[in-house]
């Protein structure tokens, strides 16, 4: 969701942008926009990619400056097009704004300033918010950090912003509620983004602002920090990154999809890492450690969560119900939120967030911790709202995931979950000890094992050949399979654009048996043990009606053979680990019917990688 890049320095801004720009794509956007300062304002803005933005400036002249700012906006307020792109100017033309969250009560401080003389072009919230920091800076003769403060107190709803005033050219403003921002510190130079992968190359000092604060970079006088509520001034806390600008390039693979799914093996080494570290050793998670006690001692169990992350959720409370015999819930953090759940004291609730900065299930957090829950917090991104929102938790360690659709953020996600469930199960008393040495035995394994999935890529490519005219698909799994069949279909629907749906596939005679004909590829999960028989009997019924199955089985499945029009096989596992060595043939079925059809696999559209606003 909108990307915000910045740069106050010496060296010249146009490629700091245009590159911050690019690497904010993956966020997801339909237009984008720069101001380049060079003893006037220059505004340049298009509908589209950052390319179109780029073929704007034939001219050398435009892009000279040293300061500047940057956006890609993912509508909101407003269609996509040039005249809603940000940066957005104030009626005197004097300062400029980027703008990435939603300013709730945008309408009433329209119509006062509307009253006021001020005239506006755009329909958005955020021109706004520049020309309200106009008519405070204007009629109380203050300097723009000032300005952007007493309106911020005036506003409601969700931002990260940048501000840039030409009457003062030394300096940028910035300030966070509810939306990321990220500011690189370099030698007499300061970055803006979204997150630090516009600056990684250039520094890797880094200063995340915190809700309610914001931060005057000058180029005189440093960086200064402040707590808009409290009004005070704090420190500055300078992280140093351990990021590489590699971990968000595309390394060969034509898309960062792709690369994601064949970085498995090594994300999930990464997850394990010093928590498992070998299968005679107890696992080893510290967060955990402190807090058995509060773990054996919970009367309930909530995620809460969404999209991707909600299906990690899902497979969450199986896995955690089979190991830990603690009841769980699994809950939308959109509808958790904005309903009145009971929560008591003695619950533990755990979001899951790859982004961490996921506008509902932080909202939800919020909720919860009000309500005296103690919260557990799982995601993937250093740092994020989410990780410093909840009490403590444990971070997924994927690396970089900059592909919309999640892949490697997922099977970390569950790959954690199961290794959180042991090592709880195990403190707990309640896995069976033959049990737990076998499961984790292949845990310890299964980034291997994950290669050898990874195998059946061509295999794959080819399945995927005969279904890109089909307009619907089903994926139907039982148990532990089937969270996997619902992120199958999201997966499908996200970057194909093919109608899919998730069933338990016990459910399909149901209702939606009724859609199955020769022109409903059908997606079954069917690894032996379980409700393998069961499931067979599912595809028997499939066939009967014509339906096309494609087949994920276990390694030498004979059976399932005889049945299906393709079969996917994966190694002979626990019934544990099966759903995350399931998922990953349909990580690349999704792949390549999308890539085949040409779709934007990385930035598919309406989609944003986090998603920022309600
Ligand atoms: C995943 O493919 C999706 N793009 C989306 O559903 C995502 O999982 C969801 O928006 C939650 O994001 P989060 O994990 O960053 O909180």
């Amino acid at each position: 969701m909108c990307g915000i890049v910045g740069y106050i320095g010496e060296k010249p801004v146009y490629d700091i942008l245009i590159n911050g720009l690019k690497k904010l794509e993956y966020r997801g956007y339909d237009s984008a926009g720069v101001m380049i300062y060079n003893n006037e304002l220059l505004i340049k803005k298009s509908k589209g990619k950052v390319s179109n933005l780029e073929n704007l400036f034939s001219n050398k002249k435009d892009k000279k400056g040293t300061i500047g700012i940057g956006h890609t906006r993912w509508a909101t307020h407003g269609p996509p097009n040039q005249v809603n792109s940000h940066p957005h100017v104030s009626n005197s033309g004097e300062i400029s704004l980027v703008h990435n969250g939603i300013i709730e009560n945008y309408d009433s401080i329209k119509k006062i300033l509307l009253k006021k003389g001020y005239t506006f072009s755009s329909d958005t919230d955020s021109e706004v918010l520049v020309n309200l920091i106009e008519d405070i800076k204007k009629s109380k003769k203050i300097k723009l950090g000032k300005a952007v403060y007493y309106a911020l107190k005036q506003v409601v709803g969700a931002y990260a912003i940048v501000a840039f005033d030409s009457t003062n050219p030394k300096e940028l403003v910035g300030a966070r509620l509810g939306s990321p921002l990220a500011i690189g510190v370099g030698e007499s130079e300061y970055y803006f983004g979204s997150d630090a992968t516009p600056f990684l190359e250039f520094t890797k000092r880094c200063v995340y602002l915190n809700d309610n604060e914001m931060v005057i970079v000058n180029l005189k006088k440093g960086l200064t920090l402040r707590e808009i509520k409290k009004d005070s001034i704090i420190d500055p806390y300078v992280q140093e990154l351990k990021q590489d600008i590699e971990d968000v390039e595309k390394g060969g693979y034509e898309h960062f999809m792709l690369k994601e799914i064949f970085e498995q093996p090594q994300s999930i080494t990464d997850t394990f890492r010093g928590r498992l570290i070998s299968p005679d050793e107890k696992i080893s998670i510290s967060s955990l450690k402190r807090h058995y006690e509060t773990f054996s001692s919970a009367n309930r169990i909530i995620f809460i969560s969404c999209g991707t992350s909600w299906h990690s959720s899902l497979l969450g409370e199986y896995f955690f119900e089979e190991l830990l015999r603690i009841p769980v819930e699994v809950e939308y953090a959109s509808e958790f939120r904005y309903r009145n759940p009971v929560i008591n004291k003695g619950d533990i609730v755990i979001p899951i967030s790859q982004s961490g900065e996921t506008a509902d299930t932080l909202a939800a957090i919020k909720m919860a911790k009000e309500k005296g829950a103690f919260l557990y917090g799982i995601c993937n991104v250093v740092g994020s709202s989410i990780a410093r929102e909840t009490h403590t938790g444990v971070y997924t360690h994927a690396g970089s995931e900059i592909g919309v659709a999640s892949t490697k953020a997922f099977s970390c996600q569950i790959s954690l979950l199961l290794l959180m469930g042991l090592a709880l199960g195990e403190k707990l008393g309640t896995i069976d000890k033959k049990r737990y040495q076998r499961i984790l035995n292949e845990l310890y394994e299964l980034p291997k094992t994950i290669e050898k999935v990874l195998k059946s890529n061509s295999l794959i490519e080819s399945i995927s050949e005969n279904y890109l005219e089909a307009a619907n698909f089903l994926y139907l799994g039982r148990g532990y399979h089937f969270p996997i069949a619902l992120e199958g279909a999201l997966k499908l629907k996200e970057i194909s654009y093919i109608h899919a749906e998730g069933y338990p596939a016990a459910e399909m005679k149901h209702g939606p048996i009724a859609l199955i004909d020769e022109n409903m590829p059908v997606v079954v999960i069917a690894t032996k043990k379980g409700n393998y028989h069961k499931v067979v009997s599912n595809i028997m019924e499939i066939k009967a009606r014509g339906g096309k199955i494609i087949a994920v089985v276990s390694e030498g499945d004979e059976e399932i053979e005889q049945l299906a029009d393709h079969i996917i096989e994966i190694p002979n596992c626990d019934e544990l680990i099966a759903p995350i060595l399931a998922n990953i043939p349909l990580q690349l079925l999704s792949y390549h019917i999308a890539n085949k059809k040409g779709c934007d696999i990385d930035q598919p559209r309406n989609l944003a990688k986090s998603v920022t606003v309600e």
